[in-house]
């Protein structure tokens, strides 16, 4: 690699003891400098890493006077001779070794800026996104930045090597609501229509198996215009693959050769292969949840049949009762954070959480043995496999999800609070067999189907016979891959009938009119032959979370949003023009907004 000036530059952060004797030019910013009395010790840092150097005053006087002035930040080139170091520094990898300098160049100099670059600070967020470009000089968040350039790569190699070709969608396409809000864009040459960003590129890869490019796949960067959270952007990236003439197991295959290639080339951690399925039904009666995190057990206990004639009327006329035992947590968790316990459930739609605890000494207490005959909590107890020092906790409701997904959540909260899940480990699940179809409001408030995954979605071959029937009980062709309870990616089979697809679109309640205006262009092409398709896409970002092992979305994304969507380092969203809103026919109503929020 040459530098400005011609000579071979090498990275700071590669230098080592084999380098020694070797003359060098590295390029990067100041991290430090001491000044040492007669030797002044800088240390310049790149992406690679930092490296010393050394200006020696009884070498080089002129030279030294230069690098006494160096201040952090400021942009350098310097070249010398690498030796070892009298006094090793165990913490850095170039701790061996540093560089006798023999030449400075100093590109620019830097203001003093506003936090210190270094992962070692504490600095309000805020400050680091307006910063940004400060802040992605900090080592972890290179390193962060770098692991996503090489999930990239791998990607893009192994797909290449599956016969998948790269293509890419348009940004600017149509406006299609089901699921998050778009983000639009309204046309200057049509004044008063719009084109929405996409939120995945999902009808394009379908056309396209119907163009006969029977596996494809891209990196391709989707908008949703939804709550933000520690694993969700408004923008953010998906690898987005697409196959023909393919079943579930085949795209599963594909999938677990990827997984595998993703996580020994960068962690060197081998996945197990096949990895585990699991049914919806059977993830949310075990788990509470549709992406259960294996890292751990605690499982869901249903104890209804031993609550009959119990005596405690909550339990009694309750439709479903589970529970949750959790080990040792009679003595680890006090009085009142358990009575906290019930306020977290409040937000999942439950009204409280029951509980029973022994300490390891035989102290009980509970919050409904004494409304319930022993003989009832005997057989709770026994079912649930509770043991003194244990603490019990139960979630009654009429709905069995609402049930399940509460004490899911109640037992991802107290796992975390109790520190009881293991790090390091990698635990896989496809989740399959979901449901087609939920029941939500409209926007008149009229309870209605949506489909569960999307509109495209293949019935289970079973069940393609509940459309008129009973398609609350339908199941789809639809899996999802989840890694230590995240939902890293999902997909299904498709239909590919148009008498199924327009089957679905009637569940789905849409009139013949409305199916024609949202997917008019996906119905017709299905007339021209239609190969059986089915795909996935991952959450690139989600993916790289993992691997790089942080948990918040922002650290492997270069310039994220933050949690009202804008960007604080471009100031954006922002006002425009008049003259730009003349141009697109466009009148800014503020108090119309403000009166319906
Ligand atoms: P889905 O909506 O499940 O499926 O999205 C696939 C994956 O994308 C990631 N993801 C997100 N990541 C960050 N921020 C977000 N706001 C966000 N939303 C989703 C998740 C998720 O698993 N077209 C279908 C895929 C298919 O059927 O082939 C789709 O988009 O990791």
């Amino acid at each position: 690699m040459k530098s400005l000036t011609g000579e071979d530059r090498v990275y700071c952060g590669t230098l080592r003891e084999k380098d020694i004797g070797k003359k060098v030019t590295v390029c990067g910013w100041v991290a430090r400098n001491r000044d040492l009395g007669s030797l002044i010790f800088t240390d310049v840092r790149d992406r690679e890493g930092i490296v010393q150097c050394v200006f020696d005053q009884s070498l080089n006087a002129h030279l030294f006077d230069s690098a006494f002035a160096l201040r952090a930040e400021w942009t350098v080139k310097v070249t010398g001779t690498v030796r070892a170091r009298s006094s090793v520094n165990d913490k850095i990898p170039t701790g061996k070794i540093e560089i006798l300098a023999s030449e400075l160049t100093v590109f620019s100099k830097a203001e003093t800026p506003p936090f210190e670059i270094s992962d070692d600070i504490n600095v309000n967020d805020t400050l680091r996104l307006k910063y940004r470009y400060l802040d992605l000089r900090r080592p972890s968040l290179q390193k962060a930045i770098k692991t996503r350039h090489e999930v990239a790569q791998i990607t893009r190699k192994y797909f290449d090597e599956q016969g998948f070709l790269e293509i890419e969608t348009p940004v600017l396409t149509k406006s299609t609501p089901e699921g998050a809000r778009d983000y639009l864009v309204p046309s200057r040459v049509h004044p008063g229509e719009f084109y929405a960003l996409p939120q995945s590129p999902q009808q394009y890869k379908q056309l396209l198996m119907l163009s006969g490019f029977d596996r494809y796949f891209q990196i391709a960067r989707c908008f949703r215009d939804e709550d933000l959270r520690y694993d969700r952007q408004p923008e953010f990236t998906q690898i987005d693959l697409e196959m023909s003439f393919v079943d579930v197991d085949d795209v599963i295959a594909v999938q677990e050769g990827f997984l595998k290639r993703v996580f020994k080339e960068t962690l060197d951690v081998d996945v197990q292969t096949p990895i585990m399925r699991m049914t919806y039904k059977e993830a949310m009666s075990r788990f509470g949840s549709d992406k259960p995190d294996m890292r751990f057990g605690m499982e869901l206990c249903d104890i209804k049949p031993e609550t009959a004639g119990c005596g405690f009327g909550v339990f009694e006329n309750a439709g479903f009762v589970n529970a949750i035992c959790v080990p040792g947590g009679a003595d680890k968790m006090s009085r009142k954070e358990i009575d906290a316990l019930s306020e977290f459930v409040k937000s999942y739609k439950v009204k409280g959480v029951a509980w029973y605890k022994e300490t390891a000494a035989g102290e009980a207490g509970s919050s409904f043995a004494k409304f319930m005959t022993p003989e009832s909590l005997e057989k709770i107890k026994a079912k649930t496999g509770f043991k003194a020092g244990d603490l019990l906790l139960c979630i009654a409701d009429a709905d069995e999800e609402t049930a399940q997904t509460a004490l899911g959540a109640l037992r991802l909260f107290v796992a975390k609070k109790l520190d009881m899940i293991p790090e390091g480990v990698f635990k896989f699940l496809w989740v399959v067999e979901f449901p087609m179809f939920e029941y939500g409001e409209d926007d008149d408030g009229n309870t209605r189907l949506y489909a569960k995954h999307h509109p495209f979605t293949a019935p289970m071959d079973e069940d393609i016979g509940l459309f008129e029937t009973a398609p609350e009980k339908m199941r789809a062709k639809a899996y999802d891959i989840v890694l230590n309870g995240t939902e890293l990616g999902g997909g299904s089979i498709r239909i590919h009938r148009p008498d199924v697809q327009e089957k679905m679109f009637k569940a789905l309640s849409f009139t013949e009119e409305e199916t024609m205006e949202r997917f008019g262009h996906l119905i017709n092409a299905f007339k021209y032959g239609a190969p059986p398709h089915g795909g996935l896409a991952y959450g690139l970002d989600r993916l790289v979370m993992w691997i790089a092992g942080t948990e918040n979305i922002r650290d492997v994304i270069a310039f994220p949003k933050v949690q009202n969507a804008s960007d604080l380092m471009m100031d954006c969203p922002s006002p425009v023009d008049q003259k730009q809103l003349d141009d697109l026919a466009i009148k800014i109503n503020l108090e119309k907004i403000q009166k319906n929020s």
